[in-house]
C-alpha cells in the first residue's frame, strides 16, 4: 500500500498568510449583483435592497476583499453611470456579457454592502474604454476627503466619509481578444503606467494591480507579463494572475490541476525577477492571483440582451470542491510572493454561494475548503518535507498527497491541509517533534462515494464535510489514514 510521510519543522517559515489571500469577486454579470447580493422585494432583503441571507453565508466565509465591478464588464464600464439618485441612473447594453445593465447598483451602494458583509472593496478601473482621467476622477470620488467636485459629488450622494478603497486594478484582462478595447503590452503597459501616475498622485496610500495575462494558455504568455511589468514597474505592487480549471473527462488530470497553477506561479514570479533585475530595482513585485476557481466554460452560453440572466451558473460537484481545495492549499504555500487571491466569483457566477430569484440560498460544494482555509489557514506557513508517492499527469508529476501546513501563532495551533488525489486510501505518518507535545482538536474531512455529487435547492447537504475520529492524547508523532479523493484540515492544539 502506498503510504506517506510528513515531517514539520516550526523554524522552516514560508511566509506570514496575507489575509487578503482570502478574497473574491463581484462582477456585475449575470446574478451576482441582481437576484445575488441585491434583491428588493426579497424576504430577507434589508432597507436597501441587499439579501440578508446571502450576507450571512458571505459573512462565515471571512472574506478580506471583494473585486468590483469586473471582469470583463469593467472594459466598457462608464463608473460614474451608478452614482446618484437610482432614478437618473441610465440604462445601457453591457458589451461584454451582451446583458441589459440598469445601473441600480454603483459603487456607493456595493462599499454599504462590503461593509454590512463584513469585507472591503478592491475596486477596478475601466482600461478598455476609459481613461487615465477618468480613473483619476474615480478615485478622487472614493477617496478624496471633500473640497474638490467628484469628492463632493460623493459627499451629496451620502457618503461623507472617503470610501478609503486601497487597492485597485488598472484594468481587467486587457490581452484578451474578447475584451472591449484590447490592447498590446506596449499599448497598455503604456496606458497602465499613466493611469498610475495620476492614481498615485491623488491617493498615495493606495497598491495597485497591473493586468498580467488573463491565463497562462494565452499564447503571448509570459512575454505580456514581462513587457508589462517593464512599462509599470516601479509604479504598481502587484500583477494579476487568472486561471480557471475545468474537467476534460480525465479525473486525475484534473485532481492535478494545482501542479499547473503552481508552474504559473512561479513562471510569474521568475518573470517578475527578471525585470526586477533589469531595472537594478529592490522592490519585489507581489502576485495577485484574483481570479481563481473551477469553471465549465464550454458550457457557457450567450443569451442576447436580457437583465441579469442565468448564466455561468457552474454547479459544483464535491470532484470540483477537492479540485479546488488543491489549487488552496498551493496559493497557500505559495503566500509569500502571492498575497492577494481572489475567489472568482462569490455569488451564482461560477460561485460558493448559490441563490433562487425570490427563494433560498445555498452552500455549494467549494464553500466548505474555502471556508476551512480562510478560517484556519491564518497563520505562519512552514515548509515541510513531504515523502509522497508521485503520479503522472498531463500537467507533469503530481504529488498524491498535497500538503501545506499553517502555524497560528496567535492562537497556538497547527493546521494541516491535505488532498488525497489517489483513488486509495493513503497511510500517514507526521512527525511534528519540533513543537514537542501536541493534541488533535479535529479532522474535518470531505470526500465521498459519487465525486458527481452537488448541493441542491431540494438536498442542500449532500456534499457535506464530517468529522472523523480524532487521535487521543498527547501525541508528537502521528499515525493516521488519509481516505481516498479526499479534502482534509487536521487540526492541533500545541500546548498538550
Ligand atoms: O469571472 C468570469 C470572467 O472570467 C471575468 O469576467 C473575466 O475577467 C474572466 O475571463
Amino acid at each position: 500500500m502506498l503510504k506517506s510521510k510528513v515531517y514539520i519543522e516550526k523554524n522552516f517559515r514560508i511566509s506570514n498568510v496575507s489575509d487578503k489571500l482570502f478574497s473574491s469577486f463581484i462582477e456585475h454579470l449575470g446574478r451576482a449583483v441582481y437576484t445575488g447580493i441585491y434583491e428588493p422585494g426579497h424576504d430577507t432583503a434589508d432597507e436597501q435592497g441587499f439579501r440578508k441571507d446571502v450576507i450571512d453565508l458571505v459573512k462565515d466565509l471571512n472574506v478580506a476583499m471583494v473585486r468590483y465591478p469586473g471582469g470583463n464588464f469593467l472594459s466598457g464600464y462608464d463608473w460614474t453611470d451608478g452614482i446618484g439618485p437610482k432614478e437618473t441612473r441610465p440604462t445601457r447594453l453591457d458589451l461584454a456579457w451582451k446583458t441589459i445593465e440598469t445601473n441600480e447598483i454603483g459603487i456607493d451602494e456595493f462599499v454599504d454592502w462590503c461593509k454590512k458583509a463584513g469585507t472591503s472593496p478592491m475596486a477596478a478601473v475601466n482600461m478598455g474604454t476609459g481613461t487615465p482621467k477618468d480613473a483619476g476622477y474615480m478615485i478622487e470620488y472614493c477617496n478624496f476627503k471633500g473640497g474638490t467636485y467628484w469628492s463632493d459629488m460623493r459627499i451629496k450622494n451620502g457618503h461623507n466619509e472617503p470610501h478609503a478603497i486601497k487597492t485597485w486594478c488598472i484594468g481587467n484582462e486587457m490581452d484578451g481578444p474578447w475584451q472591449i478595447c484590447r490592447m498590446d503590452a506596449v499599448e497598455y503597459g503604456k496606458k497602465a503606467h499613466e493611469t498610475a501616475k495620476i492614481m498615485k498622485w491623488v491617493d498615495d496610500t493606495t497598491e495597485l494591480v497591473v493586468c498580467g495575462s488573463s491565463t497562462s494558455l494565452m499564447p503571448s504568455y509570459p512575454e505580456w507579463d514581462r513587457i508589462v511589468l517593464e512599462h509599470t514597474y516601479e509604479n504598481v505592487e502587484y500583477i494579476s494572475l487568472h486561471r480557471y480549471y475545468e474537467n476534460f473527462g480525465n479525473d486525475l488530470d484534473f485532481l492535478a490541476s494545482f501542479v499547473d497553477m503552481d508552474n504559473f506561479i512561479n513562471a510569474i514570479k521568475s518573470t517578475a525577477d527578471y525585470v526586477k533585475a533589469l531595472k537594478r530595482s529592490k522592490k519585489n513585485m507581489l502576485l495577485s492571483f484574483d481570479e481563481w476557481n473551477v469553471w465549465y466554460q464550454k458550457k457557457h452560453k450567450n443569451l442576447d440582451w436580457q437583465q441579469c440572466p442565468e448564466i455561468l451558473e457552474d454547479r459544483y460537484s464535491l470532484l470540483d470542491a477537492l479540485v479546488f481545495g488543491g489549487l488552496a492549499i498551493t496559493l497557500l504555500n505559495n503566500s509569500d510572493r502571492v498575497r492577494i487571491a481572489c475567489l472568482a466569483q462569490l455569488v451564482n457566477v461560477i460561485a460558493p454561494i448559490f441563490t433562487q430569484k425570490g427563494g433560498a440560498a445555498i452552500r455549494q460544494s467549494i464553500y466548505y475548503p474555502f471556508m476551512y482555509i480562510s478560517k484556519y489557514g491564518r497563520g505562519v506557513v512552514l515548509k515541510p518535507v513531504v515523502l509522497t508517492p508521485k503520479v503522472e499527469t498531463k500537467y507533469g508529476d503530481a504529488p498524491m498527497l498535497h500538503t501545506s501546513v499553517v502555524h497560528d501563532e496567535k492562537n497556538d495551533e497547527l493546521n494541516v491541509f491535505c488532498l488525497n488525489i489517489n483513488k486509495e486510501n493513503m497511510p500517514l505518518s507526521m512527525d511534528m517533534r519540533s513543537f514537542g507535545c501536541l493534541s488533535m482538536i479535529e479532522h474535518i474531512c470531505l470526500d465521498g462515494d459519487n465525486l458527481h455529487a452537488v448541493n441542491s435547492f431540494e438536498k442542500s447537504d449532500t456534499v457535506l464535510p464530517k468529522k472523523l475520529e480524532t487521535v487521543k492524547g498527547s501525541i508528537d508523532i502521528i499515525e493516521l489514514v488519509i481516505p481516498k479523493h479526499s479534502w482534509n484540515v487536521l487540526r492541533f492544539a500545541l500546548k498538550a
